[in-house]
């Protein structure tokens, strides 16, 4: 089924994002861990997350989702402890959902059982190879296709040793992997990351009454963050949370808002962890009016409702730790650079290309459908903005089936003259069931 966009003549509105998808998987995860009944309100009940709650279930986690409107949902999970998972009687499909497939790893490397993960047809390109490597230090068996680099992977879990681990590529999902299997290790387990990733592991394990600190960072050697240090829990208490707005899904309204002629709009109840904002210091830097209000917290997390207004934008120069603070949010940065000033270049993205689509090559082909002067980089891309004859028009486009390329181009087509056909229509609902709506509604408010 393919959806059309057009550029509306006004774009205003107050919306309630839903709930984050990396902090609603890790409430799942962990509370299914605890001792006790987690209660998660603002769950994204999105087909990523629950992708991770039907694993659960067949792993023996009993859990019930009651949905108040589309994708929020109030999440109530019966943990089974530390050590009450069931060996599972079926091979465990992760769906599109790389954050289910490494999260899990850790977890199931500490089982007394075996397991075999797999997903669909995306999932099956993404890399395990990073999660194989230290888990097996640690002691856990596993084995994947392709010499052991891609999905199925199966874990023959047992007896973990702590490690200190420092992984060759920043991710979130990485560490949490090596982490959740140091809360089953003998001794403590270290992750020295090489840049700073997305924190929400540390901050939801701590709330649960797991040592876990962060080490001062080092002075000699290679520059990295300080090493995050786990030792093991002799049980995990429940979650009671409300998990905040997903400042990824937020930035797709944040650029429509800023790069539309006439519009404002306000997100309530964005999460704006440091380590996920990155999006708002690009935005802001590009010229975007950007309030952000007061500053509260949801669980262990900063949140606060921001407003975004029509700017004139220019191009700007991201890399380094600013790339790493918002790897997500690039496809619909590229939007606003699209129609900016200038020129913009994006380094330091080459995870990019290992994501749900090889997002550098898939966002080049799709946004120069549309007139857009985009040209790749092997790290990341290079788009000549602002408005000439004929650039930014409509087209029919295709995000490959990945969410966050469909949702960019649906953004890229309220900006566009004339009719925009997003092809992949349904593959919002992975992170953001109500997307189309939430954009009729914006456009016609
Ligand atoms: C995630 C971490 C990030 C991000 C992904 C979700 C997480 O990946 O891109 O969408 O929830 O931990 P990395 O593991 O590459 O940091």
């Amino acid at each position: 089924m393919a959806r059309t966009v057009r550029r509306p003549a006004r774009l205003r509105g107050t919306l309630h994002v839903p709930g984050d998808k990396s902090i609603s998987h890790r409430a799942a995860l962990f509370g299914a861990l605890a001792t006790g009944t987690t209660r998660v309100r603002r769950f994204l009940a999105a087909e990523d997350c629950l992708s991770t709650l039907a694993c659960l279930r067949s792993l023996g986690i009993e859990w019930q989702l009651e949905e108040e409107s589309r994708g929020v949902a109030t999440l109530a999970l019966t943990g089974a402890g530390l050590h009450g998972l069931q060996e599972p009687d079926n091979v465990l499909d992760v769906g599109n959902s790389g954050t289910t497939l490494r999260l899990l790893a850790g977890i199931l490397a500490g089982q007394p059982f075996i397991s075999v993960l797999t997903g669909d047809d995306s999932l099956r390109t993404r890399p395990v190879d990073r999660v194989i490597e230290p888990l097996r230090q640690m002691g856990a068996q596993l084995s994947a296709r392709d010499d052991d680099s891609l999905p199925p992977l199966t874990i023959r879990g047992g007896p973990l040793r702590g490690i200190r681990y420092r992984p060759p590529v920043a991710s979130a999902q990485v560490k949490s992997a090596v982490l959740l299997a140091g809360l089953f290790a003998e001794g403590e387990t270290v992750v020295e990351e090489p840049q700073p990733t997305r924190d929400h592991t540390e901050r939801m394990l701590r709330s649960m009454g797991v040592d876990i600190e962060t080490e001062a960072a080092s002075t000699d050697g290679p520059p990295a963050a300080g090493g995050i240090r786990i030792r093991p829990p002799a049980e995990l208490a429940p979650l009671d949370l409300r998990v905040p707005g997903d400042i990824s899904t937020a930035a797709f309204w944040l650029v429509a808002a800023a790069a539309h002629p006439d519009a404002e709009l306000t997100l309530t109840d964005v999460g704006i962890n440091p380590a996920r904002s990155g999006v708002l210091n690009a935005l802001s830097q590009m010229g975007a009016s950007i309030d952000i209000g007061e500053e509260r917290t949801a669980g262990e997390e900063p949140v606060a409702d921001i407003t975004v207004r029509s700017s004139r934008l220019r191009g700007i120069e991201l890399g380094g730790e600013l790339v790493l603070r918002m790897m997500d949010e690039l496809p619909a940065l590229a939007v606003a650079a699209a129609v900016a000033e200038g020129k913009t270049v994006v380094r330091d993205a080459q995870e990019l290309r290992v994501k749900e689509t090889d997002r550098i090559a898939l966002l080049t082909e799709q946004l120069q459908r549309l007139g857009v002067a985009i040209a790749e980089r092997p790290d990341g891309f290079e788009i000549e903005g602002g408005a000439r004859p004929g650039s930014l028009h409509g087209e029919r486009v295709n995000g490959g089936g990945d969410h966050r390329l469909a949702m960019a181009l649906a953004v890229a087509g309220l900006l566009a003259e004339g009719d925009t056909t997003v092809e992949d229509e349904a593959s919002v609902m992975v992170s953001y069931p109500g997307f189309w709506e939430d954009l009729e509604q914006l456009g016609t408010a």
